[in-house]
């Protein structure tokens, strides 16, 4: 697809790889890969993970069997299910990782929400469904991966309806990071940039979306990222025969610049959420 971005062919390439999926789906439970919302610095990864996807559902008002909703970069589908079993509502699943497509349609199956989760294949630069189909739009820790963030709000804005709602979290740059101080995180995961709330309030504001709420919670990003590699660390053997030691250690090296970079006050990450005028 020539409007791809290169971030576009490098995240497909991490997702779809043998160490990511063995990584995400075994080591890390293969349903919630995003920043959780620990109530103490030292709580379990999946229930606090869980609680970022009840937290954000919480606040969609009306959410319920008629409501249709996309979730752009979808992973393994663990909100869809959520969302699907918890209201009833529809989901649509848009992912360009066909491995982790395939887990999702198989725990869809297996926990009896095939009908009401559709997954799809490709990319939210680029969203392969007709416009004004959703009544929400909902994305956890993906549109970071994007090269082009100002056409992914563009494709979101054309797929939901007149007063449709868009809810997020992203690993974010604080507003007033410094120049060339994250270098060593993009290039870990191959980005030139990351957004920043001031870029998503303004380029948002700009597409006709109104202000919602948005809730900045950066501590969040630092525990989870702390918690992640605490437990890397206490199952090092373990995990390095399921996804190898280099990714591991490259792993383990990631978080760490994470963590400097939130005690630096370079990043931000938290819920926005918007509404289409
Ligand atoms: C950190 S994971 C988060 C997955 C899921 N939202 C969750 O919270 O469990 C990032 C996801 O974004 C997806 N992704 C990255 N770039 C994408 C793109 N251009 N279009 C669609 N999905 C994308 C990846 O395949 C991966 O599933």
């Amino acid at each position: 697809m020539s409007s791809r971005s290169q971030a576009v062919a490098k995240a497909e390439e991490y997702y779809d790889s043998t160490e990511a999926d063995s990584f995400y789906s075994n080591v890390w439970g293969g349903e919630d890969i995003h920043i959780g919302l620990y109530q103490a610095p030292d709580e379990a990864i999946a229930p606090a993970s869980r609680r970022t996807v009840s937290t954000m559902a919480e606040r969609i008002a009306g959410l319920g069997p008629d409501s249709r909703v996309i979730d752009i970069g979808a992973g393994y589908g663990g909100a869809a299910r959520y969302l699907a079993a918890t209201y009833g509502c529809h989901v649509t699943c848009l992912n360009l990782s066909t491995t982790q497509n395939a887990i999702n349609e198989d725990k869809n199956a297996e926990a009896g929400l095939t009908g009401r989760i559709d997954v799809l294949h490709g990319s939210f630069e680029d969203i392969p469904t007709d416009d004004a189909g959703f009544d929400l739009a909902w994305s956890q820790d993906a549109i970071l991966h994007s090269g082009n963030r100002p056409r992914v709000l563009d494709e979101t804005h054309r797929v939901l309806k007149p007063g449709g709602q868009f809810i997020f979290t992203d690993p974010m740059q604080s507003d007033d990071c410094p120049p060339g101080v994250l270098q060593p995180i993009l290039d870990r995961i191959h980005l030139e940039t990351l957004g920043s709330i001031a870029f998503y309030r303004d380029a948002l504001g700009t597409r006709g979306f109104e202000e919602v709420a948005v809730l900045p919670l950066l501590d969040q990003l630092r525990t989870h990222y702390t918690r992640v590699g605490e437990d890397l660390k206490n199952r090092y053997a373990e995990i390095i025969t399921l996804c190898g030691q280099d990714y591991v250690d490259n792993m383990l090296q990631g978080l760490d610049r994470w963590v400097e970079g939130a005690d630096a006050g370079y990043l931000a990450w938290g819920i926005l959420h918007f509404r289409k005028s």
